[in-house]
């Protein structure tokens, strides 16, 4: 935290506590004092927070806090004065049972657990059951049952973290880079046909900026069946995006490089704020004036991801796709930068319920 946002803060206790001393909780005054400077009250809190702040200003801001505590110590004692003379002399306790509770705070879910929930309602409506996934993988499940060979370029696409620890051929192991590993390990743990997916979340060693964080969240999901075609997966696709962003919005494929699908698809989601790019009397900034935005991967099981999990090709075919949930929460909720989603700022994640 830095001394601005630190002053920001004392001056929002300091509101709220002006707040609820105007309401004056009559028979409380002790609620009001613990809440404010407990132990683990907030202005303790925040005093706390001072350690992180350079030397310099700490003295500055140290004194502002004591200068409220003061001023707020003041007046709660006023307060309980007047608690205790309004009572009368007969009156030697805080406690009124009669009063309303202190209000909790009341939670709300993080946007990006909202756009997972509802990806996950319509993926069940669609009959596609949740798969299990682990955060932590082998360059196995990752890259090589996925079709990317070690050295094969497509791996740079994806700058990895690995870890201390070694899988059981001696490969490092690593933070998983996609949420694809999870199609091999549903195929490994099940029989065609399936139909599964996933939401979670992937880490990639990239620097953070308003549209990139080294740990972020996909979805990924599976169909393997007999005679299973790119039309299904145009379908299912649409239908998905309509779902999530309304009926109105179409989609489109353009063919692309993936190592485990052949063929390969980009899935564009017509420009959901100039509508297409119809009537647009300006280029619009979210899609750069395309009409289009690339919201997904996708296409066709590649034959050598069928057989590593031993799915004979010559029987069964699938397709595959995975997207970015960040993406889909931005676009969602009109958020223009990233980093908001993982700032716990109570104003911006409040906006979602
Ligand atoms: N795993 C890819 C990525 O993170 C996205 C992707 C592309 C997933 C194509 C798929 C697919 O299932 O078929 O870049």
């Amino acid at each position: 935290m830095n001394a601005a946002t630190w002053k920001e803060k004392l001056s929002a206790i300091r509101d709220s506590f002006s707040v609820s001393i105007a309401q004056k909780p009559a028979g409380n005054p002790g609620a009001l004092e613990l809440h404010y400077l407990g132990r683990k009250g907030e202005l303790a809190l925040l005093l706390r927070d001072l350690k992180d702040i350079p030397l310099e200003e700490r003295k500055e801001l140290g004194a502002l806090g004591n200068t409220a505590k003061q001023e707020m110590e003041a007046k709660l004692s006023e307060l309980k004065g007047a608690a205790a003379g309004a009572a009368g002399p007969a009156a030697k306790t805080d406690l009124d049972l009669t009063l309303p509770g202190w209000p909790f705070p009341k939670g709300s879910l993080h946007p990006l657990t909202h756009v997972m929930n509802r990806l996950a309602e319509g993926f069940l409506k669609l009959g596609f059951t949740m798969a299990d996934g682990q955060l932590i993988e082998d360059d196995y499940h990752n890259f090589e049952a996925l079709n990317f060979p070690p050295f094969h370029p497509a791996r740079d696409m994806q700058d990895t973290f690995y870890v201390d620890a070694k899988d059981q051929l001696g490969k490092p192991m690593l933070l998983r880079t996609h949420t694809s590993p999870v199609q091999i390990r549903s195929m490994e743990k099940q029989d065609p046909p399936l139909r599964v997916f996933h939401t979670g979340r992937v880490f990639r060693s990239e620097a953070v900026d308003a549209s990139h964080s080294f740990a972020f969240h996909q979805i990924e999901g599976l169909y393997v069946d007999k005679g299973v075609s790119m039309a299904d997966l145009k379908w299912t696709a649409d239908a998905f995006m309509k779902d999530l962003f309304g009926s109105a919005v179409k989609t489109r494929f353009n063919p692309s490089y993936f190592p485990f699908v052949e063929p390969g698809a980009e899935v564009d989601m017509s420009c959901i704020f100039c509508k297409g790019g119809a009537n647009a009397a300006e280029r619009c900034p979210v899609c750069k004036g395309t009409g289009w935005l690339e919201l997904m991967g996708a296409g066709m099981v590649h034959p050598n991801v069928l057989k590593g999990c031993k799915y004979d090709p010559e029987k069964w075919s699938g397709f595959a796709f995975g997207g970015g949930i960040e993406r889909f929460a931005m676009l969602l909720y009109g958020i223009s930068d990233m980093r908001m989603l993982y700032e716990n700022d109570l104003r911006v994640l409040k906006q979602v319920q």
